[in-house]
């Protein structure tokens, strides 16, 4: 899916460093760029997670500050790139067939460039399977992007970015937000953890911290700007460990983020489970800012195959954490992330991810089939699993959680929540926004215009999915 791109609500930033600078950086003369390759345009599409989405709002920022303009198709464009992602295959065959459909367009004349995990992934075997690309360039090696686009314009024809061995964390002088309300902010780079079935830690790289005085130094610019929510990013985000002699816990980074004058809400994605301390509970419970919501992914509810993820914890001890959170003196939102069918998963190891869906009973839920990737240890485990009893399981695991998403939001009709309204209907009086706890709210309101402000809704009805409420004035 293409991110909308409109530059009255898109926002520009400076992050990291120096802001100022992002200003004057902005404006400077783009003609001898535009001239000495005759574009000057760039379509970015991007596919993949927040961090992949976070991080195309900063290369469209590093573009933008050398003079690009940002257009809406690649038709459009001297410059087309794909910020892709290869965490199951399905999306790695989507950026081919994606490549595939612009083959035609090099050409034109026009420069073909393949970000992210799949860049960082396939490498230089890239320029094999489709020479009409020119960059390739993983996410650890943004930095050096501006550097890249330089050789580009040089008239360079194979330009890559391929190191993953780097302690720099990837900050630009300028970010281009898509959405004006919740920023998002990395801040933390790549994983350390080895879970047998993922591709992250070979496509960004190992785990890296950004410094906390340099996280809240964005986190004051972008309240200043008026954006209220802030969303803090990371593969594993509570693993977080700031690399300055202050070395800020993330429970208190949380804590530091929401007294910043102007946030309203703190939320941060996403937790695995062996790092979420008591700490990050009480921070909730004492913090309002901090949002009552945790995406804290189980992948399987049997020990035996935890195991054989790599997933350094077992199911109790994962119910434990669970507990923690469901102890808290706030109510708490929680939802996960499931695989099915990995190798070697029984019918009674299926029938325990159903049982702790019961047991948890789950916000919602992201379900999966397990697809084997290059490199990790699992593409080589035996007993796999058919296809179509893997997409059995799925269906199987997706109705009963319809049934306990039914019943929890139902549960809620007649209470009032707070919303960030971020999305207005084309039909009348109607918007939307989320909750606290990351609930979609459809709600009807007779107010002029609400977007960006935030509201009581009171719930009148639900759909697995939704709560749909009226505004109480
Ligand atoms: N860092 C997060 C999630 C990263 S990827 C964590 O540790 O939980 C997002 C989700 O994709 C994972 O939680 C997992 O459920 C799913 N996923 C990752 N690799 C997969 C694979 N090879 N096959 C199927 N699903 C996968
Ligand atoms: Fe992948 Fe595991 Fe790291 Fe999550 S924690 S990114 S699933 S290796
Ligand atoms: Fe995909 Fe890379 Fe994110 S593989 S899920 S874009 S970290």
């Amino acid at each position: 899916m293409s991110k909308p791109f409109d530059f009255d609500i898109g926002r520009l930033t400076g992050s990291g460093n120096d802001f100022t600078r992002a200003a004057v950086v902005f404006p400077q003369k783009p003609e001898t760029f535009t001239e000495a390759v005759g574009r000057g345009t760039f379509f970015l599409e991007t596919f993949g997670c927040q961090m992949n989405d976070h991080d195309s709002e900063k290369v469209a920022g590093v573009l933008l500050a050398r003079g690009y303009r940002q257009v809406e198709t690649p038709e459009a464009a001297g410059l087309i790139l794909y910020n892709t992602c290869s965490i199951r295959e399905k999306a790695a065959q989507k950026v081919f067939s994606r490549l595939g459909e612009y083959r035609a367009r090099q050409s034109e004349g026009k420069i073909i460039g393949v970000l992210g995990c799949l860049a960082q992934q396939e490498g230089e075997d890239i320029f094999e399977r489709a020479p009409w690309v020119s960059l390739v360039c993983g996410s650890a090696s943004y930095r050096k992007l501006p550097e890249m686009l330089a050789q580009l314009e040089a008239g360079n024809h194979r330009v890559t970015g391929l190191d993953t061995d780097t302690d720099e964390t990837f900050e630009t002088e300028m970010t281009r937000r898509d959405n004006p309300f919740r920023a998002y902010l990395t801040i933390i780079e790549g994983c350390d953890k080895a879970c047998s079935y993922c591709v992250v830690p070979y496509t960004r790289g190992p785990e890296r911290s950004r410094a906390s005085d340099s996280i809240l130094r964005e986190v004051r610019q972008l309240a200043e700007l008026g954006y209220s929510e802030i969303q803090l990013l990371g593969q594993t985000v509570n693993s977080y460990k700031d690399p300055t002699p202050r070395k800020m816990r993330f429970a208190k980074l949380l804590l530091a983020v929401a007294d910043v004058p102007g946030i309203r809400r703190v939320r941060f994605t996403t937790s695995h489970p062996s790092d979420f301390t008591p700490d990050i509970v009480e921070a909730m419970e004492t913090e309002p800012k901090v949002c009552e919501h945790v995406h804290l992914p189980v992948q399987s509810g049997s020990t035996k195959v935890l195991r054989a993820m790599q997933r350094t914890y077992t199911r109790e001890e994962y119910l434990e954490k669970i507990a923690m959170i469901r102890g808290a003196s706030r109510p708490i939102a929680i939802t996960t992330d499931i695989i099915v069918g990995f190798p070697g998963e029984t019918e009674a190891d299926f029938e325990q991810t159903l049982s702790l869906l019961d047991e948890v009973k789950y916000d919602s839920l992201f379900s999966f089939k397990y697809s084997p990737r290059p490199n990790t240890p699992s593409l080589k485990m035996e007993d796999a699993i058919p296809e179509v009893e893997k997409g059995r399981r799925l269906a199987v695991l997706q109705d009963q959680q319809r049934e306990i998403q039914k019943a929890r939001h139902a549960k809620l009709i007649g209470e009032t929540h707070e919303v960030l309204v971020s999305g207005r209907s084309r039909r009348e009086n109607q918007w939307s926004g989320y909750t606290s706890s990351y609930r979609l709210a459809n709600f009807s309101s007779a107010a002029q215009e609400l977007l960006g402000t935030y509201v009581q809704v009171r719930v009148t009805g639900a759909t697995p999915n939704s709560l749909v409420g009226e505004h109480v004035v």
